[in-house]
């Protein structure tokens, strides 16, 4: 009989761009308080991509650090899936850019669009891909740069967002984070909650959409606070009961970083404390897809983790889109 494969994070990388953005300068550019943003949202800064840095380029050093870990060849690499919603191109992809800047000749490349579930998206196709044998080392890189789709004269949006890469490598051998289940959902009936409006298709680029600021992200983050709470947990609870997890043994809970009342909510409903909800929101505020895996990358450089212990990954964003999972450490 073949051996089932459990596919597993067996490396992680993280990239942040060198400038900070605190609450204090954004004082100064719009109608706005530190205390409201941090009594809001729990962020005291967050990092501004260069001029000359983009999704790709960011995505390459979080992507290069987590293949050297592991001592990885280019041309070992199978695929590559960037999940983003702040493309350096509508096309061609991002991944095909990082491919090309990684040497990573024989791999395929896509990107997967979720927004900030754009990393559990990616993450439940490279588990697919590994366990199926179709390949055996699959990058999975979450890039954003968020501030080249902000208006910094918009208070709703300007506070919450930052710029910054994650990647993990996924693979069938190898000690690291088994990927025990992804529970994934979407409710496109809400897409306008968040939102590019203009750009694509349906709002071709003019000169009066860009004078109407369309091209920026818009976000109704109250309607959005009330919906993602409630589909965090049921998206936990999946992961719970497919797994046969108590909730007493999470031992770490990494949530999307876009509210530190909403990790919080969520935490309590699992009755996980919380010095065990890991956080970076105040350093990095909200970076997308990429809010995760550089999470990861972060609790591991703090607290590295220990054999046989769970982490909870759960994520909520545009589309509306949602989506949790299992890790445990083998
Ligand atoms: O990552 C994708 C998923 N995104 C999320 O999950 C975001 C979810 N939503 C949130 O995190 C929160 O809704 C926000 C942080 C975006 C806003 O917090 P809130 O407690 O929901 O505030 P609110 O939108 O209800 O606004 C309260 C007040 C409003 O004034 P009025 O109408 O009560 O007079 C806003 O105009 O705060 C005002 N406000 C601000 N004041 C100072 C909004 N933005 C700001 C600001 N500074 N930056």
């Amino acid at each position: 009989m073949t051996k089932k494969i459990t596919a597993r994070i067996t490396a992680v990388g993280a990239y942040l761009p060198e400038k900070v953005l605190k609450n204090t300068d954004l004082e100064k550019m719009v109608d706005t308080s530190d205390s409201w943003i941090v009594q809001r949202t729990g962020i005291h800064e967050r990092r501004i991509a260069d001029k000359d840095e983009f999704t790709s380029t960011m995505g390459v050093k979080a992507a290069q650090q987590a293949r050297e870990c592991i001592s990885l060849e280019p041309a070992k690499i199978d695929a590559i899936i960037c999940a983003t919603m702040t493309p350096d191109y509508l096309s061609p992809s991002t991944a095909s850019l990082i491919q090309a800047s990684l040497r990573a000749v024989n791999a395929c490349a896509l990107d997967i669009q979720a927004a900030c579930t754009g990393f559990l998206y990616a993450l439940s196709l490279a588990k697919g891909w590994v366990e199926s044998g179709m390949y055996t080392n699959v990058f999975v890189v979450a890039s954003e740069k968020n501030s080249a789709f902000i208006d910094y004269e918009d208070r709703n949006t300007c506070v919450l967002f930052g710029d910054g890469a994650g990647a993990v490598v996924v693979q069938s051998e190898g000690p690291g984070l088994e990927i025990r289940h992804i529970a994934l959902g979407a409710e496109g009936n809400l897409a306008n909650l968040i939102q590019i409006p203009a750009g694509g298709c349906r709002n071709t680029s003019s000169a009066e959409t860009v004078r109407d600021k369309q091209h920026f992200i818009k976000v109704q983050g109250r309607e959005v606070f009330k919906h993602a709470v409630r589909r965090m947990e049921a998206a936990i609870k999946d992961c719970l009961e497919k797994t046969a997890l108590p909730e007493h043994h999470i031992n770490w809970l990494v949530p999307h970083q876009a509210n530190l009342r909403i990790m919080e909510a969520v935490a309590k409903d699992f009755n996980i404390p919380s010095e065990r909800v890991f956080k970076t929101i105040d350093r990095f505020g909200n970076t997308s897809s990429s809010t995760i895996p550089i999470a990861l990358f972060e609790l591991e450089k703090q607290h590295p983790i220990q054999k046989n212990e769970n982490l909870v990954l759960v994520a909520f964003g545009g589309g509306l889109t949602w989506g949790a999972s299992l890790l445990t450490k083998i």
